[in-house]
């Protein structure tokens, strides 16, 4: 992957980025003999590598370096879409095989709410999918509580007044993704194309319906993989990346 420092880094920062530790962590390991490049011992951690070209070991355990790392989470309930929280296990602590200390997730499904969310550290991309202006749609399979009255999907594609008194965007709605297991209750597909907080619940409660079960299904071009089981994850594909990079240029 490209290093996007375009070039050469220093070895304690290369390390640092790669949770190796600190940077005075790391500057003692170097003094004490525990790092090498290109398998020679390097006691100076301010000096210059190549990231993609110079192999770095620490106690002769290779360090690959990734610039950006891209992980599609299926996020399971009762997990904070969060980077650290002193309560609740956070969504990127979920992806143990990280390499980055600087990953993040973008955007946020509320603590009951399951399905995809992606985590990276590319700031620029988030930035872009999140960005209002780039009105990415993002589709959730919601099951409510009784039924969305018979003019909903219109009312939805209309933009609907929520309690706050702000509008919404138009949104699309399909019935019955799913059967809902249990009568009373109803299952829909909905597509939003902005992210104001709970909106989802918040639309549905706007039509008299309380959100009983909400799951992410796709945003932008990126679709859950179904093959992930709530708490899985798998890093994205290069294809795509490039989809979903290029829906929101
Ligand atoms: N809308 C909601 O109400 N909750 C979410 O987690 C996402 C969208």
């Amino acid at each position: 992957m490209a290093d996007k420092n375009g070039g050469t880094m220093r070895l304690d920062r290369f390390l640092a980025e790669m949770g190796e530790g600190t940077r005075s962590q790391i500057r003692d390991a170097a003094k004490n003999g525990r790092i090498a490049v290109n398998g020679i011992l390097e006691k100076r951690s301010d000096r210059k590598i190549d990231p993609e070209a110079d192999q770095v070991t620490v106690d002769g355990r290779p360090v690959q370096y990734a610039a950006y790392e891209y992980y599609m989470l299926n996020k399971p309930q009762g997990v904070v879409s969060a980077t650290e929280d002193k309560r609740y296990t956070t969504v990127v602590e979920l992806i143990a095989e990280r390499k980055r200390t600087d990953l993040f997730p973008v955007g946020r499904l509320d603590i009951d709410t399951e399905g995809l969310l992606l985590i990276t550290n590319d700031g620029d991309l988030a930035h872009r999918l999140l960005s209002p202006k780039k009105h990415v749609d993002k589709r959730y399979l919601a099951v409510a509580e009784g039924t969305l009255p018979a003019d909903a999907a219109q009312r939805f594609k209309e933009g609907i007044t929520l309690e706050d008194g702000t509008v919404t965007l138009p949104a699309e709605l399909e019935e019955g993704g799913v059967a809902a297991a249990e009568p009373h209750r109803s299952a829909y597909i909905l597509t939003i194309r902005e992210g104001k907080f709970h909106q989802v619940k918040r639309m549905f409660e706007a039509l008299g319906c309380r959100v009983i079960y909400l799951k992410r299904l796709s945003m932008g071009s990126l679709m859950l993989d179904e093959d992930l089981e709530p708490g899985q994850y798998r890093p994205l594909t290069e294809e795509e990346l490039k989809k979903l990079k290029e829906g929101c240029t």
